[in-house]
């Protein structure tokens, strides 16, 4: 496994692309930010997973295009529902330009990551576009139930856990299937490596949860804190709620009823009882876990000793990271 020479073709294949029509306030804020980078681990794993299965990568370039694309539009919405001001250190879309704005160059972007697959011949297009479609509509089940958490008091570690795997694992998931679809694995194969893209996925989100609250300000590239602003249903808090006394049990809830208007003394108080309640190691468990379980899948693999340990190790990095 070569990610050096995937990031750069990946990029030089990004870059070839002409984001930048007219009319210019659809298509800037579309290439503004597929420009601001991102640690592009979606399109990797498509490209990865089309080099495990066919020696290949480059075939995969324009379905891990679709991947980026698609991500990136999840993210220009995100944002104005997360009521974000940043995005990898920069301003979001929505704030740059305007709400509207954000909603047609994110439409927009939808539509240009399906004209990727049309690269593809019609086989492969179909089981593409099949599975782009059961995920896309995935997300935006996720997404929804992500908001519908923020007013709710009685959200459930399963429910979260089926929230995070809809708004972010299927798509990780998926990201290595398409490779294997390009690849022409056999369908077995394909899911089983499915199956490691949805528990990494899953560590991922708990990742990026534990991240928003405790991340380093200066390197982090979101504004730290934004999900306790808005009342997400984190399996911090819901670790917090269901570990902690009742008097930080209170507190919890109160802050996150509206009582609190001062947002830094809310981020202040909350992260302070997590920390008290050990809820950053609880989250650590719970990734490492997460990330086992994807290891699993790897047994039912056909591929080389070799190709495993890349995937381990690319999982391995991932709970390290720090953005
Ligand atoms: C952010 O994804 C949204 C989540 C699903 C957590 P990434 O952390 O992959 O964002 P970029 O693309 O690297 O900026
Ligand atoms: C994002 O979850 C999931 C999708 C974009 C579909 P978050 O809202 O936690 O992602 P960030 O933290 O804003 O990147
Ligand atoms: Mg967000
Ligand atoms: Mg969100
Ligand atoms: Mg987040």
């Amino acid at each position: 496994m070569d990610i050096l020479s995937y990031q750069s073709d990946f990029i030089a294949y990004l870059e070839s692309q002409k984001f930048s029509r007219e009319p210019k306030n659809l298509y800037e804020p579309i290439d503004y930010i597929l420009q601001l980078g991102g640690k592009r681990i979606r399109p990797m794993l498509t490209l990865i997973a089309s080099d495990i299965f066919s020696g290949d990568y480059k075939q995969a370039l324009p379905a891990a295009l679709a991947v980026e694309v698609f991500h990136n539009f999840t993210l220009v919405h995100d944002d104005i529902m997360d009521d974000a001001p940043l995005r990898r250190g920069n301003e979001t879309v929505h704030e740059k330009w305007n709400i509207n704005t954000a909603i047609l160059s994110g439409d927009a972007m939808l539509i240009l990551a399906y004209q990727y697959f049309e690269n593809y011949e019609p086989v492969v297009f179909q089981k593409l576009a099949q599975l782009f479609s059961k995920t896309a509509l995935e997300v935006c089940d996720g997404q929804q139930l992500d908001v519908d958490f923020e007013t709710r008091n009685d959200v459930t570690i399963d429910e979260y856990i089926k929230m995070i795997t809809l708004k972010t694992s299927v798509l990780v998931a998926a990201a290595l299937k398409m490779g294997a679809i390009v690849a022409k694995a056999d369908e077995d194969q394909a899911q089983h490596l499915y199956d490691y893209g949805l528990n990494l996925g899953i560590a991922f989100q708990l990742q990026d949860d534990y991240l928003d609250t405790f991340g380093d300000p200066e390197s982090f590239g979101k504004q730290v804190g934004g999900d306790i602003i808005e009342n997400k249903k984190t399996y911090l808090y819901l670790k917090a709620l269901e570990v902690s006394n009742s008097n930080d049990k209170e507190n919890l809830l109160n802050l996150y009823n509206g009582k609190e208007k001062n947002n830094s003394e809310k981020i202040d108080t909350v992260s302070t009882i997590f920390r008290n309640n050990n809820i950053p190691e609880e989250t650590f468990k719970l990734i490492e876990y997460y990330t086992n379980k994807a290891f699993e899948s790897l047994d039912h693999l056909n591929i080389s000793e070799q190709q495993k340990q890349g995937l381990r190790v690319f999982g391995e990095n991932l709970m390290s990271r720090k953005v």
